[in-house]
């Protein structure tokens, strides 16, 4: 005889299973879709989840699946180009229903920190605190960041943190090829607004999708960049560090990432030199 199971019981079951978060707010009756035709499996491969942070392969992917149609860009970069100001790209993002995370994630994730900051810090995508309060960084990694920053006597209200996508990807998976190139037009808008003398990026994905490099961080960090943006005639010095959700996993990593940010703190200053 089947014994029928309470909400709650339901509910402990899911969580003994491993589910920690609901990502749909109407329920799908699992049993309606047994008949529907199977999809097609290479379309309904799942994005694969690594360590946010983790180092690419040299000449790997960043980005899985195809990408997306050149119309949806460009409807995403006029609409990006029309933000006079941070502010104003804020609320074309919160408008914005072109990116499918939209969808199942609770919060916009935008920025962090100072509009005017001089040095600008970007990683992959919010994960689960930061898409609860919809700021980037405000997990275990965002602290260790915050420290990495104080480090060089940075407070972490004094540069701009932000993500290469503005929605968490369900599972924390890597974001795809689409999700990614729909969100870089507000990205590089960013960018351009912001106007840092440095733009640092955290990690592999966000490496490839701003500098369009594709080799392990390993090799990328401790190296100057030119980050061109469309508009303005000044390239932007760019740098890469380690992930810090990979430095939380890898503290080995630290002393590497201690001299890159000696590193940037001498350019920063450098800058501000120049700028007196
Ligand atoms: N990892 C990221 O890449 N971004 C965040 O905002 C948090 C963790």
């Amino acid at each position: 005889m089947m014994e029928t199971l309470s909400p709650l019981e339901i509910l402990r079951w899911h969580v003994d299973m491993g589910a920690d978060e609901t990502i749909g707010e109407q329920t799908v009756d699992r049993f309606a879709l047994i008949d529907s035709p199977a999809p097609d499996a290479a379309a309904a491969k799942p994005a694969p989840v690594s360590p946010r942070g983790a180092p690419a392969q040299a000449g790997a992917a960043v980005y899985p699946g195809p990408g997306p149609s050149e119309e949806m860009v460009k409807s995403a970069r006029e609409i990006a180009s029309q933000a006079s100001d941070v502010d104003a790209l804020h609320k074309a993002l919160l408008a914005f229903d072109g990116c499918g995370l939209k969808k199942t994630a609770t919060n916009l994730v935008f920025v962090d920190g100072d509009p005017a900051a001089r040095l600008m810090l970007v990683g992959e995508a919010p994960g689960a605190q930061e898409d609860r309060q919809g700021l980037p960084f405000v997990g275990p990694s965002g602290e260790l960041l915050n420290k990495m920053l104080a480090s060089i006597g940075l407070a972490r209200s004094a540069v701009l943190i932000s993500n290469t996508v503005f929605w968490r990807p369900p599972g924390n998976r890597t974001p795809t090829r689409q999700e990614s190139a729909i969100c870089l037009p507000f990205m590089e808008r960013l960018i351009e607004l912001v106007a840092p003398d440095i733009l640092v990026t955290l990690g592999g994905p966000a490496t490839k999708a701003l500098l369009g490099q594709s080799q392990g961080v390993g090799r990328l960090r401790g190296r100057w960049f030119a980050y061109q943006p469309h508009s303005a005639t000044n390239p932007i010095d760019a740098t890469v560090l380690i992930h810090p959700d990979y430095l939380l996993l890898t503290p080995t990593q630290k002393r590497a990432t201690w001299q890159d940010l000696l590193m940037i703190k001498e350019k920063l200053s450098l800058a501000a030199k120049a700028a007196d």
